[in-house]
């Protein structure tokens, strides 16, 4: 069965910024390749062959993408006027996905590997109105906790509880939903799934639950982010391996990421846990580890960079230090010589 999908993607990311002031949640890298080329892909091999992208905030730079012919087939963008929160979003896209029964709604924060065509499947059967997927988490405080019944039905609800309540399941951040709640959905509005609508299917005995067990990462926060990335730069077999023009005296320690087109010039030591996306230029006698690095960045000669983020076409000056948990927003500029504190944040 083919199905369409949407990704929520309008949200102000405001919990990444400043990397998410010059870039959409769903561009951000994720081991180098933009998280939505991953979704389409990931969607894709689950009979999603239609996507769309409901966005708002920094929708010009989500267009070039989608207009690029790397994530461009069969991806459509919805745009609001104003934040639709999570569930207005399917309401203004309801004549693109007119007629699709079931529709796979997809959080664009979110990497994992869900296997989709076993969710659609255990949907259908179920005999619900909506499946959520759901992860076990040891602290279930910043998510939505869900309460399961021996059939995995959920039969409980709670947005971010302040509770510490321990190991719990979480929502993962993917449904699969009937027309029939998205036309519960009132028109016009900003409305939240998760706090007018999931609730109310959970009463009705109508919301499923359908147990996660791969991996999964919600990228929604900084350090989460980072984590995202470490974990899946170790993870053997998961990365693409594509390399950059590497100077042959550069010294290097695994694992480390170079994308496309990267320049790592001489004397310059680069690793463990680097991860450098298509563009960047590594200048002679720069080091950086335990870092990221957004496309068509320069570290500059004799640079140090540790434990930090820096953003899109960002130029760190020559001889200039970024010290470790630091967050440099895109297309700044960081002067020669000069030394960032430990966790330092530059904006843009
Ligand atoms: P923070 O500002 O850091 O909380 O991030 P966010 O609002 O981008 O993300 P949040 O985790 O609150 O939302 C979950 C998902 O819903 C994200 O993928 C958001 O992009 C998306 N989202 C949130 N609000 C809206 C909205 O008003 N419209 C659309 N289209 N998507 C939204």
């Amino acid at each position: 069965m083919l199905l369409k999908g949407l990704i929520l993607a309008g949200g102000y990311a405001t919990r990444l910024r400043p990397l998410s002031c010059t870039k959409p949640k769903l561009l951000f890298p994720l081991v180098g390749t933009p998280l939505i080329e991953r979704m389409i892909e990931w969607l894709g091999r689950g009979n999603v062959k239609e996507v769309i992208l409901a966005v708002n905030h920094l929708s010009d730079k989500l267009r070039m993408e989608v207009g690029s012919k790397k994530s461009g087939s069969g991806v459509f963008l919805s745009v609001e006027e104003t934040p639709l929160g999570t569930g207005g979003p399917l309401r203004l896209a309801d004549k693109l996905l007119a007629g699709e029964n079931p529709v796979v709604v997809v959080n664009g924060d979110v990497a994992a590997d869900i296997d989709l065509e076993s969710l659609t499947r255990t949907h259908e059967m179920s005999g619900a109105d909506a499946s959520m997927t759901v992860f076990s988490v040891r602290d279930t405080r910043p998510f939505g906790l869900v309460t399961l019944d021996s059939d995995d039905r959920i039969v409980g609800f709670e947005e971010k509880s302040p509770l510490n309540r321990g190991p719990g399941w979480i929502n993962a951040g993917v449904y699969i939903l009937n027309q029939n709640v998205i036309e519960m959905i009132p028109k016009g509005r900003a409305v939240s799934l998760e706090r007018e609508i999931f609730p109310v299917l959970a009463k009705r005995g109508k919301l499923k639950g359908w147990k996660h067990s791969g991996f999964w990462y919600d990228i929604g926060k900084v350090q989460d982010y980072v984590t995202a990335n470490m974990e899946l730069l170790a993870r053997p077999g998961y990365l693409p391996g594509r390399s950059g023009g590497l100077a042959p005296i550069s010294s290097i320690e695994q694992p480390i990421y170079l994308g496309d087109g990267c320049l790592v010039g001489k004397d310059s030591k680069i690793g463990p846990r680097a991860i450098l996306s298509a563009g960047v230029k590594v200048k002679r006698g720069a080091k950086i580890h335990d870092s990221i690095v957004f496309e068509e960045s320069v570290l500059g000669e004799n640079s140090l960079v540790e434990g930090s983020v820096i953003g899109e076409a960002t130029t760190i000056g020559k001889n200039a230090v970024v010290g470790s948990g630091s967050i440099i927003a895109g297309e700044v500029t960081v002067p020669d010589g000069m030394t960032l504190k430990p966790g330092s944040i530059v904006l843009n």
